[in-house]
C-alpha cells in the first residue's frame, strides 16, 4: 500500500494523509485534512527525517519498506517529539532494531517521558551546528527551541540546500498526490491553512520563528521539506516573506476585520452599520464574522492577517459574551500585538462587555486601541449613528496615520 514521491537525487517523501480526523490537537477543526510528512534519504546509509502520526502508520510503513528495499534502516532523526510526528518511534525500532537515533539532549528526555522505547537502540546526542555524513550528504543539526516546543530542532542537508523545518512552514490540508508547492495554486489554494495552521499552532512562538528565520537567512536552501504540507523548491521568497510578517506580528493587509457576538441580532446590525460607514468612506477591506458561528481557529488566522479588529459583543450575565471572550483569550495567548482595536458595545440594563473588553486588551502588547465608545441599549438608537459615525472616521484616520 505504499505511495511515495521523489523529492530529489537521493530523498523521499513517505508521509501521508488523514482526512477522518475532525480537530487537530483535538482542538482546531480541519475539513481539509492533514498531511504527516516523512522523508528518507538514502545515500552509503538511510537516514529517516521524523516518524508519523499513528492514524497512517501503516502506510508510512509501507512506504519506508518500499524505499529501503528490503535493506536495513541506519539512521532515524527526530527533529520534534509532539506524537503527531514521533508517534511511530517505537514501531521503526521494532522493525529495524539496529537504527541508531539522531536527535538532541532535550528531545531524548522527551522520547523517554512519551515512553517510546529509545534506549533499546543507540541514541547518539548532538548538539546544536554539529554535522554528520552519511555517505555524500552531510547533515548539520540546529536547535529551533519553542518552533512549536522546547526540544524542536530542524536539519540541514548542506550537500543538496535541504531543511527538514520540523513544524515550521506547515499547513493544514491532505496532499492529493501534488507535494511540491509549485505543482498547486498555492497562493489560491493553500494560503488560508497555511497562515491557520502557522497562527494557532506557532502563533506564540513569533520571536523564536524570527531567530530562526535570522539563522537560515544565512544558509542556501533550496528545498523545505515541513512535517506538514506541501514542500517548497521554488519561490522560497514567498513564503519566508509571509514567515517573517506572521512572526513579526506584522499585518499582512490594511484592512478590518469585524468580530461580533449576538443573540437577539441588534449588534449584528450594529456591526454591519459600522462595514457601511467604512465601505462609503472608502474602506473596502472588510471581513465580517459572528463569533458564535465561526471556529476560533479561522477568527485567530484572520486576526495576524488584518490591521484592524472591530470586536462587538453583548453583555452576558454582566461579562463578555463567552464565545467574544474565549476568542480574545486566544488572541492574548497567542500574543497578537500590534494591530488597531476598537469596540462596540451592547447591553440592556447593566451594559459591562466594554469595560471588560477595554481591560483585557490592555493585556496585550503594542495595541492601539481607539477610544471611541458606542454604547447600544439593545438596539442601535439614532445617538447610536453619530457615535458609529465618528469611529468610522476614527478608524479611517488610523489608516491614514498607518501610511505616514
Ligand atoms: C442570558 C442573558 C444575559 C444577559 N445579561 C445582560 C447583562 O448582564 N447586562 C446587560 O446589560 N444586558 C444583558 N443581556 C442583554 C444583552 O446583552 C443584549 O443587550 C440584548 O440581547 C440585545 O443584543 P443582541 O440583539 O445583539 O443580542 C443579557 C441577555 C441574555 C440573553
Ligand atoms: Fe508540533
Ligand atoms: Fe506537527
Amino acid at each position: 500500500m505504499y505511495n511515495v514521491r521523489k523529492i530529489n537525487n537521493d530523498l523521499y517523501w513517505i508521509g501521508g494523509n488523514d482526512r477522518r480526523l475532525a480537530l487537530f490537537e483535538n482542538i482546531h477543526p480541519i475539513p481539509e485534512g492533514v498531511s504527516y510528512n516523512s522523508y528518507v534519504l538514502v545515500d552509503e546509509k538511510s537516514v529517516l527525517f521524523d516518524t508519523v502520526d499513528w492514524s497512517i502508520a501503516r502506510t508510512f510503513l509501507d512506504n519506508l519498506d518500499h524505499v529501503l528495499g528490503g535493506k536495513p534502516l541506519d539512521y532515524m532523526v527526530i527533529n520534534h517529539v509532539e506524537p503527531d510526528h514521533a508517534a511511530s518511534i517505537n514501531e521503526i525500532i521494532l522493525r529495524y532494531p539496529k537504527v541508531k537515533i539522531i536527535s538532541m539532549d532535550k528531545a531524548f528526555m522527551f522520547m523517554r517521558q512519551f515512553d517510546f522505547d529509545i534506549d533499546s537502540v543507540e541514541n547518539i546526542v548532538v548538539e546544536p551546528g554539529e554535522t554528520i555524513k552519511f555517505g555524500k550528504h552531510e547533515v548539520a543539526f540546529v536547535d529551533a527551541p519553542m518552533v512549536h516546543w522546547p526540544e524542536a530542532m530542524v536539519s540541514f542537508d548542506l550537500t543538496d540546500g535541504t531543511l527538514f523545518a520540523a513544524d515550521a512552514f506547515g499547513s493544514f490540508g491532505a496532499l492529493d498526490g501534488r507535494i511540491f508547492n509549485d505543482e498547486v495554486d498555492f497562493d489560491r489554494d493553500w494560503i488560508d491553512s497555511a497562515r491557520r495552521y502557522y497562527t494557532n499552532i506557532v502563533g506564540k512562538y513569533g520571536p523564536h520563528v524570527q531567530d530562526l528565520l535570522r539563522r537560515a537567512s544565512g544558509l542556501e536552501i533550496k528545498t523545505i521539506c515541513p512535517l506538514h504540507g506541501p514542500v517548497w523548491r521554488n519561490n522560497l521568497g514567498y513564503i519566508l516573506d509571509k514567515y517573517d510578517k506572521w512572526s513579526s506580528y506584522t499585518p499582512e493587509e490594511e484592512g478590518v476585520l469585524i468580530i461580533y457576538g449576538t443573540m437577539y441580532g441588534g449588534t449584528e446590525v450594529a456591526a454591519e452599520s459600522l462595514g457601511r460607514r467604512l465601505a462609503e468612506r472608502g474602506v473596502t477591506n472588510i471581513k465580517m464574522y459572528d463569533v458564535s458561528k465561526t471556529d476560533n481557529s479561522y477568527l485567530i488566522a484572520d486576526a495576524f492577517k488584518y490591521s484592524h479588529i472591530v470586536l462587538a459583543s453583548v453583555t452576558y450575565n454582566l461579562n463578555i459574551y463567552p464565545p467574544m471572550e474565549d476568542f480574545i483569550r486566544h488572541m492574548i495567548m497567542l500574543n497578537l500585538q500590534k494591530r488597531t482595536m476598537a469596540v462596540i458595545e451592547n447591553g440592556s440594563w447593566a451594559p459591562q462587555a466594554g469595560d471588560k473588553i477595554r481591560k483585557l486588551l490592555d493585556e496585550m502588547r503594542h495595541m492601539n486601541v481607539l477610544t471611541d465608545e458606542v454604547l447600544i441599549n439593545s438596539t442601535m438608537k439614532e445617538g447610536n449613528r453619530h457615535e458609529m459615525d465618528v469611529l468610522a472616521d476614527s478608524i479611517v484616520e488610523s489608516f491614514k496615520k498607518d501610511k505616514q
